[in-house]
């Protein structure tokens, strides 16, 4: 299996919101999501903004100190893990729960995706997100495993 590239630079919060829209509408039936980057690099944005535009009714909010944060009141739900406080030992105490949300209709973001090493075997597409000025951002998304080159090309397209 081939894994597949697609990178778009944003280069304002409007622009997130726009490639956030588009991701949103290629995964009605979810999708396991990886995402990368240092402090600030707008992981935590990136999936307030696909909740938004999946018509979640809560406020989405970082998940550093609950670790996972769940919403039910779109159009699917939502599963948002945060690894930063629990490092390379600590994501061994929710490896169940990253499997359990693995697959299914249900959208799965884990922020701090490096802290998980190998217990993240699953189909996915990870995305690495860098910036070099103020609201300038590098959204990198690459398709893990079976069937997710297809969420590449739809963004291509
Ligand atoms: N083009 C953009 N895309 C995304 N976020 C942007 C953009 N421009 C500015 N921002 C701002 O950058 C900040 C990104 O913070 P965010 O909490 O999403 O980072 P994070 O990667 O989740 O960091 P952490 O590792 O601390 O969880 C937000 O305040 C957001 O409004
Ligand atoms: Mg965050």
């Amino acid at each position: 299996m081939k894994n597949k590239s697609y990178k778009k630079i944003c280069k304002s919060l409007d622009d997130t919101r726009v490639l956030a829209k588009k991701f949103a509408s290629l995964v009605p039936n979810g999708c396991f999501v990886n995402l990368f980057g240092e402090i600030g690099a707008g992981k935590t944005a990136f999936v307030r903004l696909v909740a938004e535009a999946l018509d979640i009714k809560e406020k989405v909010t970082s998940p550093s100190f609950t670790i996972l944060n769940e919403y039910h009141t779109g159009n699917i739900p939502i599963y948002h893990f945060d690894l930063y406080r629990l490092e390379n030992e600590g994501v061994k105490t929710i490896t169940d729960e990253l499997r359990e949300y693995s697959s299914g209709k249900q959208l799965t973001f884990v922020e701090w995706a490096e802290f998980s090493q190998n217990e993240i075997p699953f189909d996915r597409i990870e995305i690495n997100v860098t910036y070099d000025d103020e609201d300038n951002r590098c959204f990198e998304f690459t398709s893990q495993g079976a069937g997710m080159e297809k969420i590449i090309e739809g963004l291509e397209n």
